[in-house]
C-alpha cells in the first residue's frame, strides 16, 4: 500500500487514517516512512511492539531527539525542549519526575474535586442556555484550561488572553488557532516568558498552591545534599502541562458528545444509568487516543518486527494504531462504553513517561460526564464538524451541537 505522510497535519483534517493503520498492523508492523524534510522514521503500529518501545527507555530515547514527531530545528531549541522531563531519560527524568509529582497527588486532586464540579456545572449552564454551540470552542476546552488555571494561579482576569496562547502553542499546526503558523519553539518562548511572571507571583505571595509546592519541593540526593527545581525548569512543567493537558482533555470530553449525537440509543442507556461509568472515561481514550503518538530516538542497533533498527534512528510510536490493534481488543473498531478488559494505552504503555495527569484527566472527564448525563436529554447536530489540523492531537476543531435540558 502507498505510504501516507504522517507528518503531514493536512491528513488528520479527514481523520485519523485508521484504514491504513490497520494495513500497517497487518503487512508492515514496524514500516519505514521516508519524510519529507527530514531523516525518516520507523512507525510502530501494533499493541505489543509500541508497549515494548515505550517500556525499553534505554533502547528508545527522549533525551537524544526530544519526543515529538517534529525533528528539533536548532541545537538551542533541543536544549530547551530538555529542560522539561517529558524529554528526559531516566536517571534525570526519575529526578524532575520526582520533583513534581506534587501537582498530582489523590490528596491534591480530592482538593480539586469540587472545583472541578463547579466548572463542570457552570459549563453545563452555559451549554443549555444557549440554542447552538460548537462543543470544543465554547464548552470543552474551557473545563481543562480553568483547572490548569487555576492550578497555576493564572487570574481570572488573564483567562481571554491566555487561553488562545495555550490553544497556539499546543495546536501551532493548526491555522485557526495560529494564524501565519508561526514556529512552535517561537510560540512556546513566549508562553515560557509568561510562566516565568507566573513563578514570580507565587514566589511573592507564597501561599499552599502547586507553583509554591514546586518553588519548595527537594530531593535528596545521594550524596546527602539538596536538589530543587530551576525556575526554567518550573516554567516548562507549567508548559508541558498546559501542552499535555488542556487538548487532549477537551478532545476526550468532545468525541463523546459527537458519538452521543450520533447515537440517541447509547445516550439512553447511559443516563438511564444515572451516571459516567468509568469504563466509558477508559473506552473514550482508547477509542480517541487524543495523544495520537510520541517520538523516541534508538540507542543502538537491533530488530523490532523483523526488520533492523539503526542507532540514532527515529522511532514513532503509534497510540491510535496499537489502540485498534485486532490482536489485543476484541471488535476494536466499536465504540463500547463498558468494555472490560480494557488496558489501552492512551496515557502510555507502562513505561517512565506514563501520564502524569493521567487520574486528573479521568477525573476530569468522568465529573464532565455526570453532569451532562444528569442535566442533558438530547444532542443534536446542527452543522458540519472539523477535525483538528495536528499530527500529534486527535480530536475536533470544531463541533457544532444543540443540547436540550431536562
Ligand atoms: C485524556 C487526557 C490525556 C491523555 C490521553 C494523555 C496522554 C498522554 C500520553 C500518551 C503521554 C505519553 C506517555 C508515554 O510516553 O509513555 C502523556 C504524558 C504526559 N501527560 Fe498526559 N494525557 C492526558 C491528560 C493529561 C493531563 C490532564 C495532564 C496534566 C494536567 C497531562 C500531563 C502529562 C505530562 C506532564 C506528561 C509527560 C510525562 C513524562 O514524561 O514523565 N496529561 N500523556
Amino acid at each position: 500500500m502507498e505510504r501516507i505522510d504522517l507528518m503531514d497535519p493536512d491528513v488528520f483534517v479527514s481523520g485519523v487514517p485508521h484504514d491504513y493503520f490497520t494495513w500497517l498492523r497487518a503487512h508492515d508492523p514496524v514500516a519505514w516512512h521516508d519524510e519529507k524534510d527530514g531523516t525518516g522514521y520507523w512507525l510502530i503500529a501494533r499493541f505489543d511492539d509500541v508497549v515494548e518501545v515505550n517500556r525499553d527507555w534505554r533502547r528508545y530515547s527522549n533525551w537524544l531527539r526530544a519526543s515529538s514527531l517534529e525533528d528539533p530545528v536548532s541545537e538551542e531549541e533541543l536544549r530547551v525542549r530538555r529542560l522539561v522531563f517529558v524529554n528526559q531519560d531516566p536517571k534525570q527524568h526519575t529526578r524532575t519526575r520526582k520533583l513534581v509529582r506534587g501537582a498530582f497527588t489523590p490528596r491534591r486532586l480530592q482538593q480539586l474535586t469540587g472545583q472541578i464540579e463547579a466548572i463542570c456545572a457552570d459549563l453545563v449552564d452555559d451549554l443549555l442556555a444557549a440554542d447552538e454551540v460548537d462543543f470544543v470552542h465554547d464548552i470543552s476546552r474551557h473545563l481543562p484550561f480553568r483547572m490548569v488555571a487555576r492550578m497555576f494561579g493564572v487570574p481570572e482576569a488573564d483567562w481571554d488572553m491566555v487561553l488562545p496562547w495555550v490553544e497556539q502553542v499546543t495546536n501551532n499546526q493548526e491555522p485557526a488557532h495560529n494564524p501565519g503558523l508561526s514556529s512552535r519553539f517561537e510560540v512556546q518562548r513566549k508562553a515560557l516568558e509568561y510562566g516565568h511572571e507566573l513563578i514570580a507571583r507565587a514566589r511573592r505571595d507564597g501561599g499552599d498552591g502547586i507553583l509554591a509546592e514546586l518553588l519548595d519541593a527537594r530531593i535528596e540526593r545521594e550524596d546527602g545534599t539538596f536538589d530543587q527545581l530551576s525556575d526554567d525548569e518550573i516554567a516548562s512543567f507549567i508548559l508541558v502541562v498546559v501542552i499535555g493537558g488542556v487538548e487532549t482533555t477537551s478532545h476526550t470530553v468532545a468525541e463523546a458528545i459527537g458519538l452521543f449525537a450520533d447515537r440517541p440509543d447509547l445516550y439512553d442507556r447511559l443516563t438511564a444509568a444515572g451516571e459516567c461509568p468509568p469504563s466509558l472515561v477508559e473506552e473514550l481514550v482508547r477509542w480517541g487516543s487524543p495523544a495520537m503518538n510520541f517520538r523516541r530516538t534508538a540507542t543502538e542497533d537491533h530488530e523490532l518486527g523483523g526488520r533492523t533498527i539503526k542507532a540514532g534512528d527515529k522511532v514513532v510510536m503509534s497510540f491510535s494504531s496499537a489502540n485498534r490493534d485486532e490482536r489485543h481488543f476484541a471488535d476494536p473498531h466499536t465504540f463500547d462504553p463498558w468494555r472490560t478488559p480494557n488496558d489501552h494505552i492512551g496515557f502510555g504503555g507502562g513505561g517512565p513517561h506514563f501520564c502524569v495527569g493521567a487520574q486528573l484527566a479521568r477525573l476530569d472527564v468522568r465529573l464532565m460526564l455526570n453532569e451532562i448525563l444528569r442535566r442533558v436529554t438530547r444532542f443534536e447536530r446542527t452543522g458540519e464538524p472539523q477535525r483538528l489540523r495536528s499530527n500529534a492531537f486527535a480530536g475536533w476543531l470544531r463541533l457544532p451541537v444543540t443540547a436540550t435540558g431536562r
